[in-house]
């Protein structure tokens, strides 16, 4: 049985006291899912240490939305796994869509930012997801399929074991209209099959979360699904109750 895992997206939101106000509005209420439901929060980089000394004592794991694929060098701006881990990060989020659509991330670079993160300890949550003309054109499988692979034929399969994947259709992201469940568990259960190609107890083990538009309202029909084993949240994880409530929801 897989423990779910609910991940709070804040993308490029929040302040110093905004972050304060959000966390000490959700850490109390979801202590009590302690030992139901993995929870983590993964501010801008910025506030990544802040957050992360907020965190303390709290069953809140911090994580971080993106990491360059080199252990150090000359990349004026960038940020590495190792400074990841070194400020106390768990979990490193890989191949956002926003990034390889807005800002031209390439497989090969997700699939090297990947490698990056899992071989300094950092638990990567690689997204994959498909946009509304890709599916138009029935190219839902292929698109996915390919970024998947782009990660593992690097990597080979074991990294993926404690890795986490999550399904992120990107028409369905900050639209107001996720998936249904059967189409988000019909690319759940593809994704799966395709690990079991090459190691069924890594396939079943790894944990596969679904991301786009989820919110209080709509988690429930999703986490019912047998193959989607959480959230990457956005939009609806700047809202303290609306958090709180998928949480709960997660840990039922
Ligand atoms: P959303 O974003 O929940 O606001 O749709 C999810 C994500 O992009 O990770």
């Amino acid at each position: 049985m897989r423990r779910k895992l609910v991940v709070a997206n804040w993308k490029m939101h929040g302040s110093r006291s905004r972050n304060r106000q959000l966390l000490d509005a959700i850490k109390p209420a979801l202590q009590s899912f302690d030992d139901r439901v993995d929870i983590a929060v993964c501010p801008a980089h910025l506030h990544l240490s802040e957050v992360i000394s907020e965190l303390a004592g709290s069953n809140i794991r911090p994580g971080a939305q993106n990491l360059f694929g080199l252990a150090e060098g000359a990349m004026t701006g960038e940020i590495s796994a190792s400074m990841l881990m070194d400020c106390g990060a768990e979990f490193v989020i890989v191949g956002h869509s926003e990034r390889r659509g807005k800002l031209g991330e390439a497989d090969v670079q997700v699939a090297e930012k990947f490698a990056a993160a899992s071989e300094s300890g950092l638990t990567p949550i690689l997204c994959v997801g498909e946009t509304g003309e890709e599916r138009d054109a029935g190219k839902t499988e292929a698109v996915v399929s390919r970024q998947l692979d782009a990660v593992t034929n690097r990597v080979g399969i074991n990294p993926m074991r404690g890795a986490v994947i999550a399904y992120e259709p990107v028409w369905a992201i900050g639209s107001g209209t996720p998936a249904t469940p059967a189409q988000a568990q019909a690319m759940h259960a593809m994704l799966r099959g395709r690990l079991a190609r090459r190691d069924g107890e890594i396939a079943d083990a790894v944990r596969i979360l679904y991301g786009g538009s989820m919110n209080a309202a709509n988690a429930a029909e999703l986490f019912a699904q047998p193959d989607i084993d959480g959230g990457l949240v956005g939009g609806a994880s700047l809202k303290a109750e609306e958090f709180i409530t998928i949480c709960a929801i997660a840990s039922s």
